[in-house]
């Protein structure tokens, strides 16, 4: 009994564990400041993240991840896909950026990003020619390399390469979109005969962003009351719609069966009206349950491979998309976590393990002179601030928008001092600002000190001999 008892137990644990394996996380490095890599790899196994996507290759990631079993995609920028075009180039990249780290201790390394959303209507077809091949030179080499069976190409795409039709918006009526139906249809393809999956980026909060009349609740999981009923299947949110389009745009391309990964899924916490963490909360603590139970899709019961969008904040991002883009992470800029998420689906309102050892810059903050005389510049001097720092907070429906015109100018400072490492004259445009020591944070708006990202002098020889032995491990 006893003995029945505890495999029981053992299985609800398993059960428990294929939950978080399952999940992966973005890591963009899109940040003025960024924690050491090491330490991001630490915050992923403390918090039981067992993938993770790249987008890039760069060495000091891929050297923090060596020898941790957390599996990886790896990627080629958009702006190198033409250089794949050529066969040896692809070769030289896989040569260089992942059999270098195939060994026992490496990095376990499952998939090539080619790309980033790379048909994007608003990179006006920059990539239309060079991604197909890129794709093709890129498996090929990787099957030479006698890689091809373990590790794959794909290509993570945008939701807006399909649709379905305004007459017929349904998703059994899903297709790729038309000006690119052929290409889209000949890449499905050849991922079929590769064995690889289709990486596609799914973001309700943007279908929310884009239609101010999108029903609300159709964005997260926890029940839209006039589902959208298609064929006997009822749609209760736009995540199971959008991928369900995709199902039936790769059956209508003869790729019916086509594993599908998620790439990129998540909701910002500021930077718009609908960025903020109570409903990012919400939208996790619906989505979460859900891939942990392999609930699926009406179209595709089961599991789904899932990596969230993101794992940090990036100060440095364009915020071409909206300000939201900066405010994707689910922990701070520091490694903070920012609100109560359950990675195991079991809906506990737990916080996620942040980061160990952040070193941060004095506790020192910029401000507004309430003193100054002269404000004719202050305009020209917030404005230069805020080129050179990250100030999406300040903007209508976010964190700091309800600051007065003093706040808003010490915000600005702030931020432009904090980006600076507190250098000693970043504090100052022309006598309009002054140092303080007292935390001017207010109400929802918090006033940051930044990271400490240099190395500390007493630490750098120690470094050096760890560098050097990893450098030749790895070479
Ligand atoms: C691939 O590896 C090379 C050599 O280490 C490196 O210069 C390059 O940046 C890497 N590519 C990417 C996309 O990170
Ligand atoms: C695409 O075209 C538009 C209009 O011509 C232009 O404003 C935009 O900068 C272009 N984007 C890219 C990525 O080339
Ligand atoms: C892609 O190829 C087509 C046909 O050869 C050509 O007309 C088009 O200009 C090319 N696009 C780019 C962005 O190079
Ligand atoms: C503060 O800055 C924000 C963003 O630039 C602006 O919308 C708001 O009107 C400003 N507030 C005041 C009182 O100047
Ligand atoms: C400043 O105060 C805010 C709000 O009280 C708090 O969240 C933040 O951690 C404080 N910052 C520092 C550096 O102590
Ligand atoms: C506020 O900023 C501090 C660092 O200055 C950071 O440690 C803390 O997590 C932030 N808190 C909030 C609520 O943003």
């Amino acid at each position: 009994m006893y003995c029945v008892e505890k495999m029981f137990k053992v299985g609800i644990f398993l059960l428990f564990l294929s939950g978080v394996d399952g999940l992966g996380v973005n890591w963009g490095t899109m940040a003025t400041h960024k924690l050491p890599p090491k330490t991001v790899v630490q915050m992923l196994k403390d918090n039981g993240i067992g993938k993770v996507k790249l987008f890039d290759a760069d060495q000091s990631t891929m050297s923090a991840l060596a020898g941790s079993d957390l599996e990886v995609m790896v990627a080629i920028p958009n702006d190198q896909l033409s250089a794949m075009n050529d066969y040896d180039r692809a070769k030289d990249w896989v040569k260089r950026n992942v059999t270098r780290y195939n060994f026992k201790g490496g990095v376990n390394i499952k998939y090539v990003a080619v790309g980033n959303e790379p048909f994007l209507t608003s990179y006006n077809n920059s990539f239309l020619n060079t991604t197909f091949p890129a794709l093709q030179n890129i498996q090929n080499a990787l099957n030479e390399a006698g890689l091809g069976s373990s590790i794959k190409a794909t290509v993570p795409l945008n939701a807006d390469v399909y649709f379905s039709p305004d007459d017929n918006p349904v998703p059994s009526a899903g297709r790729f979109r038309e000006d690119i139906n052929d290409l889209m249809t000949q890449i499905v393809q050849f991922m079929s005969q590769n064995n690889a999956p289709f990486t596609v980026n799914i973001y309700p909060f943007l279908s929310l962003y884009a239609n101010e009349h999108f029903p609300v609740n159709f964005a997260f999981f926890d029940g839209a009351s006039n589902p959208i009923v298609d064929n006997g299947l009822s749609y209760t949110n736009v995540f199971d719609a959008n991928f369900d389009t995709l199902v039936s745009a790769l059956k209508a391309a003869g790729v019916g069966n086509l594993p599908i990964l998620v790439g990129e899924v998540g909701w910002p916490t500021d930077g718009d009206k609908n960025a903020n963490v109570n409903l990012a909360y919400r939208f996790y603590k619906g989505l979460l349950p859900r891939l942990a139970a392999n609930v699926g899709t009406p179209l595709r019961p089961g599991f789904i491979e899932v990596y969230l969008f993101g794992l940090i904040d990036e100060d440095g991002k364009s915020i071409a998309p909206g300000n939201f883009e900066r405010h994707w992470g689910i922990f701070r800029y520091d490694g903070q976590p920012k609100f109560a998420m359950d990675l195991t689906g079991q809906g506990q309102d737990k916080f996620l393990v942040a980061a160990q050892n952040v070193e941060y810059l004095s506790k020192k903050w910029c401000m507004f002179n309430p003193n100054a005389k002269d404000l004719s510049k202050l305009a020209d001097n917030i404005n230069y601030a805020c080129t050179f720092s990250d100030c999406t907070a300040l903007g209508y429906g976010s964190s700091c928008n309800g600051l007065d015109a003093n706040g808003n100018a010490s915000y600005a400072f702030n931020m432009y001092y904090q980006a600076q490492n507190q250098e000693e004259f970043s504090c100052n445009f022309q006598g309009l600002a002054t140092l303080t020591d007292q935390n001017i944070s207010q109400a929802n708006c918090n006033f940051t000190i930044q990271i400490a990202t240099s190395f500390s002098p007493k630490l750098l020889p120690m470094f050096i001999t760890f560098l050097t032995a990893f450098t030749f491990i790895l070479l």
